[in-house]
């Protein structure tokens, strides 16, 4: 039977398991990893604690993109950390502003059909070159960069088939809105979306790019393109053209589902505030008042996107109600930029230029107003993601945003009067120098006041018990557990402190009520910790004391972190027991009885009841949990070798 374009990236990087049993557990090794200033902290903390010498990957890349605003020292003092850490380790680091992670990695180093993994959700951006790739937390990424395998679920593939072209004013960013609109935020789970079809020619990497980057949202292992001669093209342009080889699905793949889109039928879609699957077309809420708009992100500011941004501005200026701001993807983006003179429409237009990072995309900065309503090109829009705590954040194309900021209400971009857009990639991209360090001579690796080290934790009891601290609804987002923002991002580096801020969009009393509880248990619906893949998420509720989490199911991402930081995700068998437990009961769960496919015992005191859990853990990730997480049990086997 032949194969598909994953499979084929799975093959290569296969080194336990069997891909042929969708749902089993599989080892793929990575060819090469990526990482965050956020992420990237935990990262080197852990490796350094795994106690090798040199990464053991064919390429290993640090980005600084996302903890930016340096109001202070802790930033800069992360950023002084990694660049020792990456010199310590063999890791090519970019300079802080040299461009966002997944779209310098475009540009730079991805490779179609081979392996990524990558300190962030987004990663799966590289599926735009035809390479397979997935996001994990920091800790994961410290395993894979050390050259262990990552351990996954061997995911069902669906086709993601794609007819026609794309209407004029309706760009690739509807593509995957549409795929969001089908599926939500959960249709992908356990599943990696294989994008095929005669459409698929009619896209650029950049277009893909922001399909298979914004795929994660719908809960998808990765998203992946075919490697054409777009792809040739692209890697032509950026002098990379002998990395590049042609992969396709082979006649007779297989596929396990699939999901049929007619590009010639789209039309301009939004999303609604606050889930990047609340989509509908832009018609549906036209007219709707807005203050600002964000144009950039991983998804939306290559050179297509700001040319075609300069091609609506050129005749057209920002309502004096909004605040418009663009952030370009890379330094690249905008050496071209103004190369081609795009950005002086841009400018004239009454639009506010940033550098390329992720900036108002994780808050920050470029946070809106009290109660504001955002109109942004970003993947995702959860609550307080921007900054402001009401945020009302609408995701939209590029050109549906500039509509919207000229007419100061959402507006569907087929109703503005612009140029038609025309753009071909160039043959070849301004190559710039010094946008990543060389490494430096390191004696000593500074760790700054704010950097704090992982907290230890201690191996479970085989009975646990504790107060219900949150009785949670579905889809709680990493957002909630940690929050982003400009305030809070330098202080990840810090558990202690950052946990103190842990759910304060739901209920600000709860570090405080978790601390005077000594640690409890906290009860969740479906979808439990979707959004990024940050790893503070896991470790602060673990630092508070939480542990165990019993939810209807979890985010892939998130789960594989709370497997590492050693809290227990179990699972409702049905939504009675969910309905019936209040915020407040003391239960009592028997760890012991934990295995992949029986009943686990969880006595509710305070109502004097008893009703059954399940795990989605295999029989491995039981182990570590029980540990107390992944780095007790690797210090447990050293200490076993050493005694040995
Ligand atoms: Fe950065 Fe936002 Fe992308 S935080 S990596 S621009 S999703």
């Amino acid at each position: 039977m032949g194969l598909t374009v994953a499979e084929k990236c799975i093959k290569r990087s296969i080194v336990y398991g069997d891909m042929t049993k969708r749902g089993s557990r599989i080892g793929i090794r990575a060819h090469q990893t990526l990482g965050h200033d956020l992420n990237a902290i935990m990262t080197f903390l852990a490796l350094d604690q795994l106690g090798i010498d040199h990464v053991k990957t064919e390429l290993s890349v640090q980005y600084m993109d996302h903890n930016m605003i340096q109001a202070d020292y802790k930033n800069a003092d992360d950023h002084r950390f990694l660049q020792e850490m990456t010199s310590k380790y063999g890791v090519v680091c970019a300079r802080p502003g040299s461009g966002i992670c997944h779209q310098l990695h475009l540009e730079y180093f991805g490779i179609p059909s081979k392996t990524l993994i990558g300190g962030d959700s987004h990663t799966p951006c590289q599926g735009g070159l035809g390479m397979l790739a997935i996001g994990v937390g920091g800790f994961d990424a410290a395993m894979a960069m050390a050259g262990e395998p990552l351990y996954i679920k061997m995911p069902y593939i669906t086709n993601v088939h794609l007819t026609g072209h794309l209407p004029e004013k309706v760009s690739a960013k509807n593509i995957v809105l549409e795929v969001l609109r089908r599926i939500d935020v959960k249709g992908g789970v356990g599943k990696i979306l294989e994008y095929t079809g005669p459409g698929v020619k009619t896209l650029n990497v950049a277009e893909r790019s922001t399909i298979t980057n914004m795929g994660a949202e719908t809960g998808a292992t990765s998203s992946i393109f075919p490697s054409d001669e777009n792809t040739k093209a692209w890697m032509h342009a950026f002098h990379r053209e002998e990395d590049w080889i042609p992969l396709s699905a082979d006649k007779d793949a297989q596929y396990d589902d699939v999901i049929e889109i007619n590009l010639d039928k789209l039309v301009p879609l939004i999303a609604l505030p606050s889930s990047p699957g609340k989509v509908v077309p832009v018609r549906e809420v036209e007219g709707t008042k807005i203050d600002q708009v964000m144009l950039g992100s991983c998804t939306n500011t290559a050179l297509n996107d700001v040319k075609s941004l300069a091609n609506i501005f050129q005749n057209n200026e920002v309502s004096d109600t909004v605040d418009a701001a663009l952030y370009p993807s890379t330094k690249t983006v905008i050496a071209e930029s103004i190369k081609r003179g795009f950005f002086n429409p841009i400018v004239n237009a009454g639009i506010r230029i940033f550098e390329p990072m992720c900036g108002g995309c994780n808050g920050c900065g470029f946070a809106p107003q009290t109660h504001g309503v955002s109109v942004r090109t970003t993947p995702r829009n959860f609550p307080g993601r921007s900054g402001t705590k009401d945020d009302q954040v609408y995701l939209a194309a590029p050109e549906t945003a500039a509509a919207s900021a000229i007419k100061g209400v959402i507006t569907d971009p087929r109703d503005l009067d612009f140029p038609e857009y025309h753009y071909d990639l160039p043959n070849e991209f301004i190559q710039l120098d010094n946008l990543f360090y060389n490494p430096i001579h390191v004696d000593e690796v500074h760790y700054g006041p704010n950097l704090k080290p992982i907290p230890h934790f201690d191996r479970h009891q085989d009975t646990e018990s504790g107060e219900v601290l949150l009785k949670l609804p579905n889809n709680i987002t990493t957002d909630h557990i940690c929050p982003a923002g400009a305030l809070y991002l330098p202080i990840r580096s810090n558990i202690p402190e950052i946990s103190r801020h842990s759910f304060m969009t739901i209920d600000t009393t709860f570090p405080d009520r978790a601390k005077a509880a000594n640690g409890g248990i906290l009860v969740a619906g479906e979808n439990y910790g979707q959004g990024s893949s940050r790893e503070q998420a896991a470790i602060i509720p673990r630092y508070l004391g939480i542990k165990a989490i019993i939810a209807k199911d979890f985010a892939r991402l998130h789960l594989a972190n709370l497997v590492n930081w050693g809290v227990v995700p179990l699972t409702f068998k049905n939504d009675e027991d969910y309905q019936a437990i209040n915020q407040g009961d003391d239960l009592k769960i028997n760890l012991n009885e934990m295995t992949p496919d029986g009943d686990i015992t969880v006595t509710n005191e305070t109502q004097n009841i008893k009703f059954f859990v399940t795990t989605p853990l295999s029989i491995e990730d039981i182990e570590t949990v029980k540990w107390g997480g992944r780095l007790n049990q690797m210090r447990n086997r050293s200490d076993e070798h050493v005694t040995a």
